[in-house]
């Protein structure tokens, strides 16, 4: 990333990541970021790292304002590695660094990385920090999505720098929302949210409390383009993600085939929400990776499994995404397991199970022997 002012004082000194393709097992056709930022005060602030590979070009980009050594704070929000993976060679360059980070974040940078000795500040809600004109707020918020998160709330700018919440897996020219566009923005911030947050919805209401107070004129993620234009959008949106607020008129319909007949069987029950006047989102996943289905599962009340049987099983793309999506969490949607058999015919009952296991109401089976 080239290193942008965004305010007098305050640049983004982050890293591109265009090639990366998937992000721990999620799927990312865009590329990803790795936001960081650097605050000229009195005393200088850096927020956040970025993934180890990186590390080289995130010292040049700081470098083009200030020297590492230079440097008094260090707000360290999340240490998962794509934001902590650049912390060893920030610490050995500025040892001196003054840490602001929840204990959550110190354990973890002293078990990732093994750094004990450094000149640690654990910070709980509420904390304060003066780095000369500008004020910092912490505001840890465990579990959005990591048990050390944390965002930070800078007041005289209006700035809150959210970390991966309000994140976007892209990586593109643009800087801010506005020069994406509403639809595009909010398409990749359900995508990232469906794939990363979607567990955390209680936890998400309560950060989305806590930032109800702070009057936000600008959204720093850690990922993604900076809101300026939109945040308003973004949080009505989690606010709606949070509370698993479903559409009941979209339906999504997930499958893969071995000859073909349950991928007629999904095209007709396609045709029949169709004819009911619901929108329909198709996902083939033998053309698709499972994580690109969990943008539309997010807000979809219905959701409808296409297994055909292979050896007594669901095919292995359909038991991925079905372990998957356990793994989500998506509650209190209205499932359908349909597929065709060529002689046993198990996978539907096992995709049904897999439904009823995470609370969802499943409607009655549907399969059909396959006659060629
Ligand atoms: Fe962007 Fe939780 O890492």
């Amino acid at each position: 990333m080239c290193v942008t002012k965004i305010r007098d004082n305050i640049y983004a000194v982050g890293v591109k990541d265009p090639d990366v393709r998937i992000f721990h097992g999620y799927k990312t056709p865009f590329g990803a970021t790795y936001n960081c930022y650097l605050v000229i005060d009195e005393k200088i602030t850096l927020i956040d790292n970025v993934k180890a590979k990186f590390t080289e070009d995130y010292l040049k980009n700081i470098e083009e304002i200030v020297p590492i050594e230079k440097i008094d704070v260090l707000i360290q929000n999340h240490i998962e590695p794509d934001h902590s993976g650049s912390f060893p060679a920030i610490a050995q360059r500025n040892p001196n660094l003054a840490v602001y980070c929840t204990n959550g974040a110190k354990a973890g940078i002293n078990a990732y990385y093994g750094i004990q000795s450094m000149d640690w500040h654990i910070v709980k809600a509420g904390d304060t920090l003066s780095t000369g004109k500008y004020t910092w707020h912490f505001i840890p918020a465990p579990m959005v999505h990591w048990p050390d998160s944390m965002l930070t709330y800078l007041a005289e700018e209006k700035i809150l720098f959210s970390n991966d919440a309000f994140g976007q897996h892209v990586c593109t020219g643009e800087t801010y929302d506005d020069e994406m566009g509403l639809p595009r923005l909010m398409e990749r911030a359900a995508d990232y949210y469906g794939n990363i947050v979607l567990p955390f919805g209680m936890q998400v209401q309560k950060l989305l409390e806590q930032a109800s107070g702070l009057d936000i004129g600008m959204v720093c993620p850690s990922h993604g383009v900076i809101l300026r234009s939109h945040i308003k959008e973004m949080v009505e949106a989690y606010s709606r993600w949070a509370k698993n607020e479903c559409d009941m008129d979209k339906v999504v319909i997930v499958y893969d085939s071995m000859w073909g007949s349950t991928e007629e069987m999904a095209q007709k029950i396609k045709a029949e929400y169709e004819a009911l006047g619901k929108k329909v989102h198709m996902h083939c996943l033998r053309d698709e990776h499972y994580s690109q289905v969990m943008g539309d599962v997010l807000d979809a009340k219905f959701v409808m499994i296409g297994a055909s049987t292979l050896n007594n099983n669901m095919m292995p793309t359909v038991a991925a995404f079905m372990t998957y999506m356990r793994g989500l969490k998506p509650k209190d949607r209205i499932g359908l397991a349909f597929g065709s058999y060529g002689w046993s015919g198990e996978a539907t009952k096992q995709a049904d199970e897999i439904m009823q296991s995470m609370g969802w109401h499943t409607m009655p089976i549907r399969k059909q022997l396959y006659r060629g």
